[in-house]
């Protein structure tokens, strides 16, 4: 890696922005981030970026108004610094769910999102496992899409008999569900969701034998626990085994969702640190790294090199 650069962490996850630093053999770059008395975000960074390659870390996790405005604030610091190139690596991407009008007079604050991310300057989106493909087709950049599943596959197969069936808890998931069942050796099932409110969900369907099965159910995220809870429930209704295993990307696990999920039947619940996740005492819950995928994307990028072997996995 001959070029010259520079990480960069905001405060919404500082230690996985660390931990692909310390994969890339350096420490996060030095930068001041703090608030003015009324709320406004104050960034200062203390080296100098002039002529680098910046790589800015820093999820949409919740309080996704102020990260996002952090992120912004940070690439326009570095853009007015001199920087050669702004990768900003949003691991998770908030409001990504907001790809759509589902009612009239409603923003697509997603696609806004995306067109303030541009204006900033960043030149280059790096996020992991999008909550539906076509979002990148919100940004003129050029945009790579990681993925956790080959890494939380891999943990899981330890986990996993034969023969599991892999749960897609709404139609969304079920490109997500037949990748992990292609690695997995299993097959899948799909439940329809009824959405009744922001925070309420309820299956109404269920195409799939699960029956006496070993069942994983796989969502790129958990919010409020509210889609998971529902596919636990209809999943036991149906006559699944008593030990569930439940894996999602970005485990936001907001207030409430703890209560809806450690439930007997749940054996393991696999997340990754794309998110920060204060929650250390709830033995079900196993946190996978992908910071080993970030480092080995910003490797592939300094080196011109592709990222196909890294979509592969394990
Ligand atoms: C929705 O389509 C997403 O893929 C997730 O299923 C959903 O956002 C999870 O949110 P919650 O945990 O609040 O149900």
């Amino acid at each position: 890696m001959s070029r010259e650069f520079v990480v960069l962490a905001g405060t919404a996850n500082p230690e996985l922005a660390a931990a692909v630093a310390a994969d890339l053999g350096l420490l996060p770059g030095a930068c001041a981030i703090e608030r003015f008395p009324d709320g406004e975000i104050s960034v200062q960074l203390q080296e100098s970026v002039r002529r680098k390659e910046v790589f800015l870390i820093q999820p949409l996790s919740p309080p996704v108004n102020d990260h996002l405005v952090e992120l912004l604030a940070l690439a326009d610091a570095c853009r007015r610094a001199a920087a050669a190139r702004i990768t900003a690596v949003v691991p998770y991407l908030g409001y990504a769910r907001s790809d759509k009008r589902h009612r009239r007079r409603e923003p697509i604050t997603g696609r806004m999102v995306a067109d303030v991310l541009e204006t900033v300057g960043i030149d280059h989106l790096v996020t992991v496992d999008l909550h539906a493909p076509q979002i990148e087709g919100f940004f003129r950049i050029p945009v790579d899409t990681l993925t956790a599943v080959p890494r939380l596959a891999t943990f899981l197969r330890e986990e996993l008999p034969q023969g599991v069936v892999v749960v897609a808890p709404d139609v969304g998931a079920l490109r997500m569900a037949t990748d992990y069942a292609h690695r997995l050796n299993g097959t899948v099932a799909v439940l329809h969701k009824r959405r009744d409110s922001a925070t309420g969900t309820h299956v109404t369907h269920l195409v799939g034998d699960v029956g006496g099965k070993t069942c994983l159910i796989v969502d790129d995220m958990i919010s409020t626990g509210g889609t998971i809870a529902s596919a636990i429930e209809a999943l036991l209704k149906a006559g699944a085994r008593q030990e569930l295993t439940i894996a999602a990307t970005h485990g936001l696990l907001l207030a409430g969702a703890r209560q809806k999920l450690a439930q007997d039947a749940v054996k393991t619940i696999a997340i990754t640190d794309t998110v920060f996740q204060p929650i250390r005492d709830w033995p079900q819950l196993q946190s996978i790294s992908i910071a080993p995928v970030i480092a080995g994307a910003l490797k592939r990028f300094l080196e011109h090199r592709s990222l196909s072997d890294l979509y592969r996995g394990d």
